[in-house]
C-alpha cells in the first residue's frame, strides 16, 4: 500500500481549480509579487547575494536545519553561526543576546513544519543589531501566528514550491524593492518547460491520483521513464559528495533560473481552500493515532488555529532503528540526519537531538484519511516492536 502514497504533493483530479481565486487565503503571497526561483535554497542564496555577502561575513542559522539551507552561505564563502532553539522551534534570544555577533549580517528565522512563529521580538533584535531578518517559509507557504499572516516579517521572504504545491521544482523570494533590482534570472527553455509538464503529470499517475486519464497517459509516459533511468543513476552519485560541501546540495545552472512556468500556473490554480483543509485534518489524524503511542512524542499535539502543516513532526526515542524501519516500508517520513559539519553544542538547545530524533510525517493535501491512518499503524507497529 505505501509505495502509492506520495511523499509530497503530486496532481491530482481535485488538486486544481479552474480559474485563479480572487482571493487567496494567509499566505506568503500576502506580501506581494514574489521572484521565482527554482527552489527555496536559491531564494537564499539570491537574498544572500542581495546583500553582498562574501568571505569574512557570518549568518545565523538554526541548529535545527537541512544542509540545504546552508550551503548557499557556503557557497559565497560566507560561514554560519548556529543558533541555538527552544521547545516551541523559536530562536533562543536569551542565547543570542549572549553571543558575540561580529560580522553577522544575515539571520534565518524559520516557521518550522508549518507552525507560524510569532517573529516580532526576532524582528527587533535583528533590527537592533543591524542584521537582515530572512525569513524562511519553506515550511509555512500557507498560515498566520495571530493576525499576522507568514513572510510578513521578513527583509527577504523565502518559500518553497514542491512541498506545498505539486511542482517538481521551484521557490519564491519577497525582497524589498530596491534588493530586489539586484536578482537578474535567465528564463528556461522550452524543453525544460515541457520536461517538466511531463513530469508532474508522471508523478500523478504512478500514484494513481489522474484516474482513468492517468492510465492513458501511462504508455506514453514510459517511454521518458526508460529515459529518466539513466539520469537517475548519475543524481545519485551526486548525492555521495561531502555533506558540507555546496555543491552537493546546489544545481549552479538552476541558480540562475527562474522557475519554470508550470510550478507558476500550480500555485495560482491550486485549490488552496482543499490544500489547507486537508493537511489540518491529515495533521489531526497523525495526532489522535499516534497518542499516547509508546517511544514516541508530537513535538507539537496542538496544532494552532492558523498553521497550515507542512509534516507531523513526532519525536522518537530509539530514533534510529525505527526510523531504518519505516523507511524500509516507504513511510513517507524525513529527518535532518546529515547535518551540515561542525553543528554545535549549545546550552539549553533543542535543535541538534532533533536532527536525529525528530521525524518529519507527511500530512499533505493527497494524502486520503485511509493513507494517513494506514501510515499512522505502520509507525505505531515500529514504534511498540522496537
Ligand atoms: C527550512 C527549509 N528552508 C529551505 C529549504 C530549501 O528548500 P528547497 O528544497 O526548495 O531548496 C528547505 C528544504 O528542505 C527547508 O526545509
Amino acid at each position: 500500500m505505501t509505495s502509492s502514497v506520495p511523499r509530497l504533493p503530486v496532481l491530482g483530479w481535485r488538486s486544481l481549480r479552474l480559474r485563479r481565486s480572487q482571493s487567496y487565503p494567509a499566505s506568503v503571497l500576502a506580501r506581494g509579487q514574489p521572484v521565482f526561483v527554482s527552489s527555496g535554497r536559491a531564494a537564499i542564496y539570491h537574498a544572500l547575494r542581495s546583500l553582498a555577502v562574501g568571505p569574512g561575513d557570518r549568518i545565523l542559522v538554526p541548529t535545527y536545519h537541512c544542509p540545504t539551507m546552508v550551503a548557499p552561505i557556503a557557497r559565497l564563502g560566507a560561514e554560519p553561526l548556529f543558533y541555538a532553539i527552544d521547545r516551541t522551534a523559536g530562536a533562543d534570544l536569551g542565547w543570542l543576546n549572549e553571543i558575540d555577533l561580529r560580522g553577522v549580517k544575515a539571520m534565518i528565522a524559520v516557521h518550522f513544519f508549518g507552525i507560524p512563529q510569532a517573529l516580532g521580538r526576532v524582528q527587533a533584535f535583528c533590527r537592533e543589531r543591524g542584521i537582515a531578518l530572512i525569513e524562511d517559509c519553506a515550511h509555512a507557504f500557507f498560515g498566520r501566528c495571530g493576525a499576522t499572516p507568514v513572510g510578513a516579517s521578513g527583509d527577504f521572504v523565502i518559500a518553497s514550491l514542491p512541498k506545498f504545491f505539486p511542482s517538481t521544482e521551484g521557490g519564491c523570494l519577497f525582497v524589498t524593492a530596491q534588493a530586489g533590482r539586484g536578482v537578474s534570472l535567465m528564463q528556461p527553455g522550452m524543453l525544460a518547460e515541457l520536461r517538466a509538464v511531463f513530469d508532474v503529470l508522471e508523478l500523478g499517475v504512478q500514484h494513481g491520483r489522474l484516474g482513468v486519464l492517468g492510465s492513458a497517459l501511462n504508455a506514453v509516459l514510459s517511454v521518458k521513464r526508460r529515459l529518466r533511468r539513466s539520469r537517475d543513476g548519475a543524481a545519485s552519485t551526486r548525492l555521495q559528495l561531502d555533506a558540507g560541501d555546496p555543491a552537493a546540495w546546489l544545481d549552479e545552472a538552476a541558480l540562475e533560473r527562474s522557475a519554470l512556468r508550470v510550478s507558476r500556473l500550480l500555485v495560482a490554480y491550486t485549490h488552496a481552500e482543499r490544500l489547507i483543509a486537508r493537511r489540518r485534518a491529515n495533521y489531526e489524524r497523525w495526532r489522535t493515532a499516534l497518542e499516547n503511542v509508546e517511544g514516541a512524542q508530537p513535538l507539537f499535539p496542538d496544532l494552532p488555529e492558523g498553521a497550515v502543516p507542512y509534516v507531523f513532526p513526532l519525536k522518537v526515542q530509539q530514533a534510529d532503528g525505527v526510523y531504518q524501519k519505516l523507511r524500509a516500508r516507504g513511510v513517507p517520513v524525513f529527518r535532518w540526519d546529515i547535518a551540515w559539519p561542525g553543528v554545535p553544542r549549545l546550552e539549553g538547545d533543542h535543535g541538534r537531538e532533533w536532527l536525529t530524533d525528530v521525524f518529519q510525517l507527511g500530512c499533505h493535501q493527497e494524502l486520503s484519511e485511509s493513507d494517513v491512518l494506514g501510515l499512522a499503524e505502520i509507525v505505531r507497529t515500529a514504534l511498540v516492536r522496537h
